[in-house]
């Protein structure tokens, strides 16, 4: 999949996401209550400025009508005490909106937290298959996107929707019993043309803003990729090439970015051409009843404050809307995510694998990465517990995947595989990767220190354990030569260490790791044959305790092999003791005369 591209998603569902949100949210009920009580206090404040408003003007009208029976002092003394409350109000109001925020900030933020933990978790559990599939930017996008959509959804939903009904029911309620009808009907005509509208024109101009986000994250995914490779681009000078897709995809950005705010300015034009109608039939309205005499001089100046005070959260729900569908969107993402079922999975009844006998057994196993294409082709094989059984073989033939279906990285389409006699399907992943351990072909690393990546294999490892393992995989003398020693960083995914020195970190994990069975996946490729001789030691010293499967490309550090397989295109057409495998003079004897003849030429050269 390049980049993110959003799927329409429809009410029902965001409704069950909603549902799904307020689990999380539900866990501090007790503040949320609390937060809402504020709310809703915060709101009759709201509310209750006009009318006091109101009262002030009448108060104050009414003293200039009377000074002549000279109660003037006296209505300065109510009036001023109409203004003080009326300024106790605004501050009462502004406390209970920032307590609010500040009792619900804590209802937030743990929400994100435990859901953005839910997202890697689950993440970890998803298959290697899907990883494959999947872009490093568009995977660091789910998490961040997992918080930012939920804060959003809180933010707009709790502090901006919700209140904005409230007061609106308050207001219609205001005038349907203060002023009659006719105002009630043009507020509520106003506010539901004014929403009708907002709601058509944002969802249209919603896919402007979708081809905005398509294109970023098109750009983006190609601009990491081309980073990441930054080696290879490089080598096949292609930064013209990077760079020329990056520039058309940012352009396709701008041009949808303009169609965009070209259509946000008409929307807020309209908004603004809406509220500008209703408001002054309402205020004709009340000047026509202010000079008929029916209402006072202070209803007229509490209608238009109420007015105002309405449209103010009004205007921005376009804003408001246009940011909660966004938010929703992310979060069906979010949420179609943690439904999503890793491939592999624990069966229910799972058993922890107990090692006793570290047998390893392949039993007819055929397997393919897609249907088509099958890799093996029915291929069994035992090693017994502290034997070591090589597989060697043409590029491509299946060797590494033999050793991603005991990791249980991808279950076998027929046959079996079996760690001393249980299924690896029967068992739980954690305690079938707890007794396995692997060189692998390539050897990634933390973007941390050599201790750290040494360590990784054994979490409570001391010291002396991780100078021990990296002696033994003949490391230490790499290791004192650093200036930093073990805490050398080894840069982005290990790029700052040769071939041969990751592989001997590699091997120097396995034998931290200590487990009773280990792959070799070309464990020694990458090495010279000087420092090959002395890990073969190493090696040999850590599998002579435990079964070993070795894939091997250089046939020479696999003739004490207790079996040797010869793979080729999924199928096992040789297999026996080095010796027996020489007299057949098969394909391992024609392999292992032009290995030898080879060396021999080196030696020549030398
Ligand atoms: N995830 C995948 N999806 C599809 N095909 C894959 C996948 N991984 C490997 N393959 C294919 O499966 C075949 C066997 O791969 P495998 O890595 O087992 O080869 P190998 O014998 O280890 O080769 P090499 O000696 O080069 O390491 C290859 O042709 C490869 O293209
Ligand atoms: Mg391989």
């Amino acid at each position: 999949m390049r980049g993110r591209v959003e799927a329409p998603h429809s009410n029902r569902r965001d409704l069950r996401n909603l549902r799904k949100l307020s689990t999380y949210l539900w866990e501090y009920r007790g503040r949320v209550i609390l937060a809402l009580a504020c709310l809703v206090i915060a709101k009759l404040m709201v509310v209750a400025v006009p009318l006091l408003l109101k009262e002030i003007v009448n108060t104050l009208d009414a003293g200039t009508a009377d000074t002549a029976t000279n109660t003037g002092s006296s209505v300065l003394l109510v009036s001023l005490g109409l203004v003080a409350a009326y300024g106790l109000l605004r501050l009462g109001n502004s406390f209970f909106k920032e307590l609010r925020d500040a009792l619900f900030a804590k209802v937030r933020y743990r929400a994100m937290h435990r859901l953005s933990t839910s997202v890697l978790t689950h993440l970890h559990s998803l298959s290697l298959s899907y990883h494959l599939e999947r872009r490093t930017g568009s995977v660091s996008k789910d998490l961040s996107r997992s918080t930012s959509s939920l804060s959003s959804i809180v933010n707009l939903l709790v502090f901006n929707i919700v209140p904005t009904i409230a007061e609106f029911l308050l207001v219609a309620a205001i005038l349907l019993g203060g002023y009659g009808w006719h105002y009630t009907l043009v507020v509520v005509l106003t506010v539901v043309v004014y929403i009708l509208f907002t709601l058509k024109f944002s969802g249209w101009r919603m896919q402007f803003r979708h081809e905005m986000n398509r294109f970023d994250s098109l750009a983006n995914g190609q601009a990491v990729d081309s980073l990441l490779n930054y080696e290879t681009v490089k080598y096949f000078n292609n930064e013209r090439l990077e760079q020329s897709a990056y520039n058309q995809h940012l352009s396709d950005w701008a041009d949808a970015g303009v169609k965009s705010q070209v259509t946000m300015s008409m929307l807020n034009f309209g908004q603004a051409a809406l509220v500008a109608v209703g408001v002054t039939i309402i205020m004709m309205l009340a000047a026509n009843d202010v000079a008929n005499g029916t209402i006072t001089l202070g209803d007229i100046v509490l209608i238009n404050a109420l007015m105002l005070q309405l449209f103010v959260p009004l205007n921005l729900l376009g804003v408001v809307y246009r940011g909660l569908q966004y938010a929703l969107a992310d979060m069906d993402l979010v949420i179609k995510l943690l439904e999503l079922n890793p491939e592999i999975q624990d069966k229910p009844d799972a058993v922890d694998l107990d090692v006793k006998n570290a047998r390893v057994e392949f039993d007819n196993v055929r397997f393919a990465y897609l249907s088509e294409r099958p890799i093996l082709k029915g291929v069994s094989f035992t090693v017994e517990p502290g034997k070591k059984v090589a597989v060697v073989g043409p590029s491509g033939s299946g060797k590494s995947t033999l050793s991603r279906l005991l990791f249980r990285f991808y279950d076998v389409d027929e046959g079996s595989i079996r760690v001393d006699g249980v299924d690896v399907r029967d068992c739980t992943q954690s305690s079938l990767r707890q007794v396995l351990g692997v060189v692998p072909q390539d050897t990634v690393m933390f973007n941390d220190t050599i201790r750290y990546n040494l360590a990784y294999a054994k979490s409570d490892a001391t010291d002396e354990e991780v100078h021990a393992a990296a002696k033994a995989a003949n490391l230490d003398k790499f290791i004192e030569s650093l200036p930093q020693g073990y805490d050398t960083m080894v840069g982005e995914r290990g790029l700052k260490l040769s071939g041969g020195e990751k592989q001997r970190m590699a091997i120097a994990r396995v034998i931290l790791k200590n487990p009773a069975i280990i792959v070799f996946d070309e464990a020694t490729s990458s090495l010279d044959t000087q420092s090959e001789q002395t890990i073969l030691e190493g090696l040999n010293a850590a599998a002579k305790i435990a079964t070993s499967l070795v894939i091997a490309h250089r046939l020479s550090t696999i003739t004490d092999a207790d079996e040797i397989l010869v793979l080729d295109a999924g199928e096992v057409v040789e297999r026996g003791t080095h010796d027996e495998l020489l007299q057949k003079l098969g394909l391992y004897a024609s392999l292992w005369a032009l290995q030898q003849r080879a060396n021999k030429d080196k030696e020549v050269d030398e």
